[in-house]
């Protein structure tokens, strides 16, 4: 044993490359109260994301969000961040809007029911965990301690993609969040792909971006680019579905109209412009997501057991192979788009679809068809 490390350390001391581990070195817990945590993160990252950034970390920010916003200051829509998607899903997984969610619940809920902690905790400690596997994200703030959901959140709680961009900011707005903070929390559809929108088989896992897998600005900047087609294989137009810039690429109608309405088109661009700055925001909005319907003085911050993601790869966002600044549909009325931005050379190559990630060790894992 001696003589192996003996001989690592000579290799990495020699300049030669050593393997790195895939997934880095996690932060051990100082207040004694997070030790269980830790474990818990170490079991998220084993059994659930098998240690990488990809489909299972996409569909954990997307169940933070359908969960937390179950939420209204106003009137009776649910407990917000609570885990109800998953204690009440006989209900909530039947609302159009969450199609596709039952997918990571059938995960989720035996792996919480097996560690011993509450649904509402394993979305959003699940998500911090996920997230900080992925290359540009920030680390995000992580609760825990909320007790088990009380009651179903109803319908309609969650937008969708057809909706008027009007109706989609009444609804924040109801839950707390101004125009600025949506399209801070949108830079969640950097790392998105669809399956509902358009079901047809060579669109499951169509994504967002041209960079899936990586928490950078490309996705603002590519909404913004003119749109040329639908996605060859697909059905488009489907409700919900706008045209795109990039073959393979699948654009949100609501994403387009978030790029050029006057309420929220120059949030849009400054994310576009910015990934530090978009990865800030998204973080501190995302903390206020996560404490929907909570008191914060009553859960026990756990912060220090998240991992320190991975640096951005790129950070500035860039024209992809195909488009230029030609491309840019003005939005901000204040502000013109610079061109200073690179262009990759050469035709556009179509961009692969995210696949379904095998989770062989989670206890209800199913290959799917
Ligand atoms: C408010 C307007 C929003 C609308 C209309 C919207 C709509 C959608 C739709 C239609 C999909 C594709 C689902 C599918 O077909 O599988 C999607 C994916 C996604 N959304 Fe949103 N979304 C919104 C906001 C958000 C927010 C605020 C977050 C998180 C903070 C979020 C996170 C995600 C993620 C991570 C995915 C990708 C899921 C995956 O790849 O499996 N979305 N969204």
């Amino acid at each position: 044993m001696k003589m192996i490390a003996a001989q690592l350390i000579a290799l990495a001391l020699s300049g030669i490359a050593v393997a790195s581990p895939a997934v880095p070195p996690q932060p051990k817990a100082k207040n004694p109260q997070c030790n269980f945590w830790a474990n818990v993160r170490d079991r998220f990252i084993n059994e659930i994301f098998l240690g990488v950034c990809a489909q299972d970390v996409h569909s954990m920010v997307r169940i933070s969000f359908h969960d937390a916003i179950g939420f209204s200051l106003h009137s009776e829509k649910g407990g917000g961040a609570d885990g109800s998607m998953i204690k009440f899903q006989d209900v909530e997984l039947k609302f159009p809007a969450n199609e596709g969610v039952d997918f990571i619940v059938s995960f989720l809920q035996p792996f919480a029911d097996d560690v011993g902690i509450s649904y509402g905790d394993a979305i959003m400690f699940g998500t911090a965990v996920g997230l900080s596997l992925c290359p540009g994200a920030p680390r995000l703030a992580a609760f825990v301690g909320r007790p088990d959901a009380t009651r179903a959140a109803p319908d309609k709680t969650v937008p969708e993609p057809q909706d008027s961009i009007t109706s989609i900011l009444a609804r924040m707005a109801d839950a707390g969040f101004s125009p600025e903070e949506l399209i801070h929390l949108l830079a969640s559809h950097s790392m998105a792909s669809q399956a509902g929108v358009d079901p047809s088989p060579a669109l499951l896992g169509a994504p967002f971006d041209s960079t899936p897998f990586d928490f950078d600005s490309q996705v603002f900047l590519e909404v913004m680019l003119r749109a040329t087609s639908f996605p060859a294989g697909g059905s488009g137009p489907n409700i919900g579905e706008d045209m795109s810039p990039l073959p393979g690429e699948f654009r949100l109608l609501s994403d387009r109209l978030f790029a050029r309405d006057n309420r929220t088109a120059c949030a849009w661009q400054a994310s576009a412009l910015s990934q530090s700055t978009m990865a800030t925001n998204f973080a501190t909005t995302f903390k206020k997501l996560s404490l929907l319907g909570q008191t914060q003085s009553k859960l026990l911050d756990c912060s220090e057991v998240i991992g320190t993601p991975p640096p951005a790869k790129n950070k500035q966002a860039f024209f992809p192979a195909g488009t230029n600044h030609d491309m840019i549909e003005q939005g901000c009325a204040t502000q013109a788009f610079p061109t200073t931005l690179s262009t990759v050379a050469g035709r556009a190559t179509p961009i692969p679809v995210v696949q379904l990630q095998d989770c062989p060790t989670c206890p209800t894992f199913k290959r799917r068809a």
